[in-house]
Order: C-alpha cells, then sequence, then structure tokens
C-alpha cells in the first residue's frame, strides 16, 4: 500500500499544503500574506489570523490538486517549530485535529530540517538527491546555519549566527534603503545593475563557524547617514552600486565560513536552502565555489527556497518510514530546541 502524507507548514506568513505520495509530491500550495507589506514586517498577530483564515481552503487545494480523498493518507506531518507560536499553533492545532478525526498518525517536523530536507522533494522518481553526509548552508530570514546532515535523522549545527540571520541583514538594510518589505529579493534585483565594489562595509571577525551579520547592518546605516548628510539624494543616486555591495559582502561572510567548515568537514557535495538560497548572487556564488573545491553543489528550485509544505512533507516521509510519530499533547515551540 502506498505511503501518502500531508504536510502543514504554518510557522510564519505562509500558509502552505502539500501531499506526497511514495516520496512523489502530488501538490504544493501556498498562500502568502500580503496584510504585512504595509508595516514593513511580519505582525504576528495578523499572522495567526490569516493563517486560520487560510488553513482550511489551502488543505483542501492541496488534496484536491493532489487527486487524494482525505480518507487516502496514511499521516499527517506539521511544522512544530521554530517559528511564530500564534502562527504554529493554528497549523498544529489544525493537524492535531485531522488526523485524530481520521484516526491515522501525526509526525512533528523540524521547520529547519525541512528546509535541509527540501533537497530530497521528488517530483519524478528519476530526480536525483544529495548525498550523506553533506553540509547544508541554511539561511532564510530567521536563521543562518552550516549544518552537517549525516542522515534524514541526524542533524548537527556546527555553526550559526550569533545575531541576526542573513535575511534579516538583508531585509533590515533594505528598509534603510527605504525598498519595500520583505527587501531581500529588492535587493536582489537591484544587485544585478550595480557595482559590488563600489562600497565597503566591515565584516565580521569571529571564531569557527558562527556568523554574525549586526556589524554589518551596522556599517551599511553609518555609510547610508553620513553620506545622506552631504547628499539627501544619496540612496537615490547610488541604490544599485549599494544593493550590490551589500549583497556582494553578505556572500562573501557565508563563503568564508562555508569555507573554513568544509576544511574541516571534507564532505562531497554542499546544499543551500532557506529564503536567502533564492538570491542569484547567492546560488552563483555558492555554485562557482563548489565547482572550485570540486564539490557537488545542490541549489533548490526557487519554489522550495521559501517556506513550503512539501519540504514538511518530505521530512515526515522520512519520519513515517523510521516509524516516529507523535503525541496528540505535543506543543509547538518557538525556539530552535536542536
Ligand atoms: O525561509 P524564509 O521564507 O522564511 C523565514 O525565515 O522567515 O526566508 C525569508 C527571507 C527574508 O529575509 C527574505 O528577504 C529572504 O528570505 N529572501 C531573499 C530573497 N528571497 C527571499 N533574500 C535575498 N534575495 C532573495 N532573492
Amino acid at each position: 500500500m502506498s505511503v501518502v502524507i500531508l504536510g502543514i507548514e504554518s510557522s510564519c506568513d505562509d500558509t502552505s499544503a502539500a501531499v506526497i505520495n511514495d516520496g512523489l509530491l502530488l501538490s504544493n500550495v501556498i498562500a502568502g500574506q500580503k496584510v504585512h507589506e504595509a508595516y514593513g514586517g511580519v505582525v504576528p498577530e495578523l499572522a495567526s489570523r490569516a493563517h486560520q483564515q487560510n488553513i482550511v481552503p489551502v488543505v483542501s487545494e492541496a488534496l484536491r490538486q493532489a487527486g487524494i480523498d482525505k480518507n487516502d493518507l496514511s499521516a499527517i506531518a506539521f511544522t512544530r517549530g521554530p517559528g511564530l507560536l500564534g502562527s504554529l499553533l493554528v497549523g498544529t492545532s489544525f493537524a492535531k485535529g485531522m488526523a485524530l478525526g481520521l484516526d491515522i498518525p501525526l509526525i512533528d517536523v523540524n521547520h529547519l530540517h525541512g528546509h535541509v530536507l527540501s533537497h530530497f522533494i521528488k517530483k519524478s522518481p528519476e530526480d536525483s538527491v544529495p548525498e550523506f553526509p553533506f553540509i547544508c548552508l541554511l539561511i532564510s530570514g530567521g536563521n543562518s546555519q552550516i549544518v552537517l546532515v549525516r542522515s534524514p535523522y541526524d542533524m548537527e549545527i556546527i555553526g550559526k549566527t550569533i545575531d541576526d540571520a542573513a535575511g534579516e541583514a538583508f531585509d533590515k538594510c533594505a528598509k534603510v534603503m527605504g525598498l519595500p518589505y520583505p527587501g531581500g529579493p529588492h535587493i536582489d534585483r537591484l544587485a544585478s545593475e550595480g557595482n559590488p565594489k563600489a562600497f565597503t562595509f566591515s565584516r565580521p571577525h569571529i571564531p569557527g563557524f558562527d556568523y554574525s551579520f549586526s556589524g554589518l547592518k551596522t556599517s551599511f546605516l553609518y555609510t547610508l547617514r553620513d553620506a545622506l548628510k552631504e547628499d539627501p539624494e544619496f540612496i537615490e543616486k547610488n541604490k544599485a552600486d549599494l544593493a550590490a555591495s551589500l549583497q556582494a559582502t553578505i556572500i562573501r561572510i557565508l563563503l568564508d565560513k562555508l569555507g573554513k567548515a568544509l576544511t574541516a568537514y571534507p564532505v562531497k557535495h554542499v546544499a543551500i536552502g532557506g529564503g536567502v538560497s533564492a538570491n542569484s548572487g547567492v546560488r552563483a556564488a555558492v555554485a562557482d565555489f563548489c565547482r572550485k573545491r570540486g564539490v557537488r553543489a545542490w541549489i533548490p528550485e526557487r519554489a522550495f527556497t521559501t517556506d513550503n509544505a512539501a519540504m514538511v512533507a518530505t521530512a515526515g516521509y522520512f519520519k513515517y518510514l523510521n516509524h516516529q510519530f507523535c503525541d496528540l499533547s505535543l506543543p509547538p515551540y518557538s525556539r530552535v530546541t536542536v
């Protein structure tokens, strides 16, 4: 009998549901939340409310697109954390209610494991996947980590940010430039027209494989503040060069530590994941870095870089095969616990 998993993702501001059948993706429906745009960031209360409005239609649509009746589901996998607690509660409670109603197992998924395992989302049996062990650079709005992935069940965080995440650096600097939220994609677009060497911003000097982006943010802010005193049009006149220089600095910081990690853990495959892995400059730089180091690069499809339930269903499928189910009493968690 085939294993059909419904995945549910609601950790931040995307409500998503996906169905996979024996590891193959049948549907992946995502409802974003435009309501936050006016506030320059995600407003947790509004996110929870929007999840409540979206969850039933999103799950129904995922089942419809997959051509799967809810009674054919083998298990329900949901994002348990980390994320916004109110948002997580919507997906968690919905998954519990549905699993209880259908009398099928429930599987809790760590959102970050989901991003790592997004490289195992298969649309056809021929799709290839990374070989274990591999290193995954996980870069999103809330996290920046270097993860050593020994198996779907054994992941070790060998480096992480000690302050801001890479996505926050993109978004906060974009905000200083007056760009809309989230700023990452706007910086990406502007950077393609700018000179990455036009400006120099500070880079951290911390030991090991850990990241820090708060110094860069301050350096960017001070550069703009000082220049605006001389010329109020400074940002407008230099926005492409500012974006390109900022992006180049972030890439340099990311690759510097990735290089150190690869020297310490000489694996043959390197993957990237999380929202920032959608960045054109990051994708090109990681591909180039891997080519020069003689390792295989795994760059995810853009649709699977940001929050999606296909990765949750895929991570859930691995846990299903390992009989790792969870209890209905399990609460969500907002912070990284593993
Ligand atoms: O993984 P993700 O969807 O969720 C959270 O961690 O919340 O990542 C969102 C982050 C945001 O900071 C956004 O600006 C960034 O990913 N992002 C990008 C790009 N697309 C999304 N950053 C740079 N370039 C992009 N093209």
